[in-house]
């Protein structure tokens, strides 16, 4: 069997480690052979390819980033797309495609299944948003690399009696805000499952100035005011109509600082946070991932997703993966709360 991969959407560490873990096992277990599809959706519709052999996966598990590229390309924005894809899997002989990707890249690995292209895909994502799977690789790092810029930002802002703000990711979800800020102990933690009072806020944060204690708090990047403001930095779409989030840690900074007299300055993690080398818990999970996914694909069970539930590794149809989102539920906020103030 000839078994093309792709990556696609925003990068994340443990893409390397799954792209290794199937060709090791497609070629070692099953004599399978790859092609490496560059650029998410991009690789397939344009014929763009690079090889992948077992030497081609060598020394790349703790590399972050992705070999094959990626971008947010959709096909289905292309007026052939489809067929350029048919054209592309069928130049390159390929048996089986397995798409690695959040809902996006997910979504039209469905569509794809729909039209009868043989697919598997994989989740992966920081914002651990994918409501089939119980985590995605890379959030564990962004987490990790989030709670240690935090601890950081601790000692800066005791020394200077400042409230810091550090805006994170997570798009619409705000499970990275939450575990980042629960790590590491943030005053408050702002998440868009949650429109925030600002008068609430500026309570804690005075509330943290009296303790003496270094005042974080803790921002998703989709978060926004009660009032219904939108936190937009900008109204510029991607190819699957996403809008560029941010711009919310800034206007929040000001807003504590006018309130509360107390300087504030804030502190956008940004792409830090999808960067480097991957935690050894996304390095293992994304190798089961991509064990798994050759497994599914050697046994033509097309249109699944390979998912965590506990500890084990299954199957979910694509159609399951992208039907909602996962959002922060309302009692594990309550749990953070606890430490707000
Ligand atoms: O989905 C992953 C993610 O990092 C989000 O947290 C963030 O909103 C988005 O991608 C940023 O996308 P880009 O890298 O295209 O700016």
């Amino acid at each position: 069997m000839r078994v093309g991969v792709l990556t696609g959407g925003g990068d994340c560490p443990g893409l390397n480690a799954v792209i290794r873990a199937i060709v090791r096992k497609g070629v070692g277990v099953y004599g399978h052979e790859f092609v490496g599809f560059r650029d998410g959706w991009r690789g397939p519709l344009d014929g763009n390819t690079m090889p992948l052999t077992v030497a081609d996966v060598r020394g790349i598990l703790p590399r972050g980033g992705t070999i094959l590229g990626s971008s947010r390309t959709n096909p289905f924005k292309e007026p052939d797309g489809l067929q350029r894809i048919r054209e592309s899997l069928g130049s390159y002989a390929v048996d089986a495609l397995i798409a690695i990707g959040g809902e996006d890249t997910l979504g039209v690995a469905k569509r794809l299944h729909d039209e009868a292209v043989p697919v598997v895909g994989v989740p992966k994502t920081i914002d651990n948003d994918l409501g089939a799977t119980d985590f995605t690789f890379g959030f564990d790092t962004a987490v990790g690399i989030a709670m240690e810029a935090i601890d950081r930002l601790h000692t800066t802002a005791e020394s200077h009696h400042r409230a810091l703000v550090v805006e994170v990711m997570g798009r619409h979800a705000g499970w990275i805000a939450l575990h980042a800020g629960l790590a590491s102990g943030a005053n408050v933690i702002l998440i868009p499952e949650r429109p925030f009072k600002i008068d609430e806020v500026v309570a804690y944060v005075e509330r943290r100035f009296e303790t003496k204690y270094a005042c974080i708090v803790v921002v998703a990047e989709g978060a926004s005011p009660a009032a219904g403001d939108t936190s937009l930095r900008t109204a510029e779409l991607d190819a699957f109509g996403h809008v560029r989030l941010g711009g919310v840690g800034q206007r929040l900074a000001e807003e504590i600082e006018a309130r509360t007299g107390k300087e504030a300055r804030v502190v956008v993690l940004g792409h830090i946070q999808r960067g480097g080398t991957p935690s050894a818990f996304d390095r293992v999970l994304a190798t089961r991932f991509g064990l798994h996914a050759i497994d599914a694909a050697h046994e033509q069970d097309w249109g699944v997703m390979v998912a965590l539930r506990g500890t084990d590794i299954v199957r979910v149809p694509l159609a399951e993966a992208t039907r909602e989102l996962k959002t922060v539920p309302d009692d594990r906020l309550a749990e953070a709360e606890v430490f707000f103030g």
